[in-house]
């Protein structure tokens, strides 16, 4: 799905990103953890195609079987990667239907992406009159990232990275948006980028990366999230 080869990136004349190589596939669920500043949410901005970072000659970004490293945000979008970021932007005077209206016009008809968004605000528990309101505009934390969920599913993205997904989240938004996932895989790679144990207990990660300095320096299943939590990161 998403192969990462030699990615360094550097942000401000500042090697962030050193060398990452890894091979992210379909179907799968990944969880991304590390401290404070290892590289995390730079990463995920690496991937989706942050326009103002630099890249070393040697790094290479591949979606499927072609090289998207190149590529403008919008075009990796299209390709069906889709980044939420740690706080999701408000847009004054645009709502979500509109958003996703202009976004997929010419893919799916209005009426189509209205009755999806319907269908699907209902299943996340998403109240009605959020709908209606311009996009994110006093939503709560866990409201922001059930909405970005639900944009992910409507366009239909392959890639879908949500960086700190479950921070402001209650309980019960968790386990709605993890059981979510949990069941809709099929043709898609999540990767969950997240400080807590929490997530990964209704949604079971395949795999869980551990970043450190820039690094991916451990890669392990589930109980590497648990031994985590229990003794942190210098036990690593
Ligand atoms: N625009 C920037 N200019 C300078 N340094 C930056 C910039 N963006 C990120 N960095 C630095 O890059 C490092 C990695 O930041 P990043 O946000 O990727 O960490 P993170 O792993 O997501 O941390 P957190 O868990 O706190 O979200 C940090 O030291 C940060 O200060
Ligand atoms: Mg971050």
């Amino acid at each position: 799905m998403i192969g990462l080869k030699n990615l360094s990136v550097s942000v401000s004349n500042k090697e962030i990103i050193k060398g990452v190589n890894y091979s992210f596939e379909k179907n799968k669920v990944y969880a991304l953890m590390g401290p404070n500043g290892s590289g995390k949410s730079t990463l995920a901005y690496a991937i989706a195609g942050h326009p103002s970072y630099s890249y070393s000659k040697k790094s290479k970004i591949f979606f499927e079987k072609s090289e998207i490293s190149k590529l403008l945000p919008d075009k990796r979008a299209k390709k069906g990667i889709f980044l939420s970021f740690q706080n999701p932007l408000s847009l004054n005077g645009v709502t979500v239907f509109q958003l996703l209206r202009l976004a997929l016009s010419g893919i799916k008809e209005p009426l189509a992406v209205k009755k999806q968004i319907d269908v699907l605000a209902d299943k996340l528990h998403i109240k009605k009159e959020l709908i209606s309101r311009s996009l994110n505009e006093g939503a709560s934390g866990g409201e922001k990232k059930k909405l970005e969920l639900l944009q992910a599913i409507v366009l239909d993205a392959k890639f879908i990275i949500f960086d700190e997904i479950d921070t402001g989240v209650d309980i019960d938004a968790l386990k709605i948006i993890a059981e979510y996932m949990s069941k809709n895989r099929k043709n898609k790679t999540y990767l969950l980028i997240t400080h807590y144990n929490r997530i990964l207990k209704y949604v079971k990660p395949d795999k869980v990366l551990v970043m450190s300095s820039g690094k991916i320096v451990k890669v392990g299943d589930y109980k590497l999230a648990e031994e985590i939590e229990k003794n942190g990161y210098k036990s690593l």
